[in-house]
């Protein structure tokens, strides 16, 4: 990336999955302007070849690099696990990334043994495997790709009998193998927390990195002393898909209105 001269922060995902971290970000850092992309027209990264989820990511780190963000937030599990490498090779720019949460949740379980959700392609990373192998020993890590889950939220069906059944199927085998915690390790999931917790109950903790991700932000601006001044920051969004229909979805996930812009593929 070239020298930082904006003082805005780029965030991305595949689709809306990424305001869920984007929310954390605005709340904790409301001075901040942030640029949030969602790559539409290539959702799902998660089902996708490696080679073309990093093509896309490198395409979208491209157009925040002419956007000059002097901060980059990879806003996806699946992208960061495949090009955050890559992301950094290319840049001098902090570049922050999203990873399932399975160290809170080894720590936090009482079973010993923890649930992972998260895209088939995060799951079949080398990044996240060499992660579990690192809690493996003490820790029985059930990992369960959800196919479909993301297109739903895409559609902005956050409940509703095919939701429903599509995450009650991903769960159960979950449930009846004892979990007592479980790692929503992708950024869409946290839009379906009131499901979650109907299924699962109130007894299993559900950990989204969120918030932690958006305190990591903070604390890497806070050290290169890039914190933006009292002032209320802007939010601009972003979408390479139809922006018809995507920015209803957006406002029902962002819970304000919004004008989106398109990004040309
Ligand atoms: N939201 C993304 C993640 O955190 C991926 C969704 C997808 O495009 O498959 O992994």
């Amino acid at each position: 990336m070239s020298h930082v001269a904006s003082d805005r922060i780029g965030v991305f995902d595949s689709g809306v999955g990424g305001l869920s971290v984007l929310a954390h970000i605005h709340r904790l850092l409301p001075h901040e302007s942030l640029i949030y992309v969602a790559d539409t027209a290539f959702m799902p990264y998660g089902c996708k070849p490696p080679e073309q989820v990093l093509e896309r990511c490198l395409t979208v780190a491209d157009f925040f690099d002419k956007q000059q963000v002097k901060a980059l937030v990879v806003a996806c599990n699946t992208a960061t696990a495949v090009a955050i490498e890559t992301l950094r090779k290319h840049s001098s720019t902090p570049i922050i990334g999203m990873e399932p949460a399975i160290k809170p949740a080894a720590l936090a379980s009482r079973t010993g043994v923890i649930g992972v959700l998260a895209t088939t392609g995060t799951l079949g990373s080398g990044k996240f495997n060499g992660l579990k192998s690192r809690f493996e020993q003490h820790t029985r890590i059930l990992v369960q790709p959800c196919p479909g889950l993301v297109e739903q939220i895409e559609q902005g069906k956050l409940s509703g009998e095919q939701t429903t059944a599509l995450l009650e199927h991903y769960l159960q085998p979950l449930l009846a193998s004892g979990i007592d915690a479980l790692v929503l390790g992708c950024t869409h999931y946290p839009f379906l927390m009131p499901l979650i917790r109907q299924i699962v109950g109130e007894n299993i903790d559900v950990i989204d990195t969120g918030e932690p991700i958006a305190r990591q932000l903070q604390r890497q601006l806070e050290a290169r002393n890039l914190l933006s001044p009292e002032r209320a920051g802007m939010v601009e969004f972003w979408t390479s898909g139809d922006c018809a229909l995507v920015e209803p979805v957006m406002m029902q996930l962002w819970q304000a209105p919004l004008k989106l812009h398109h990004l040309p593929v």
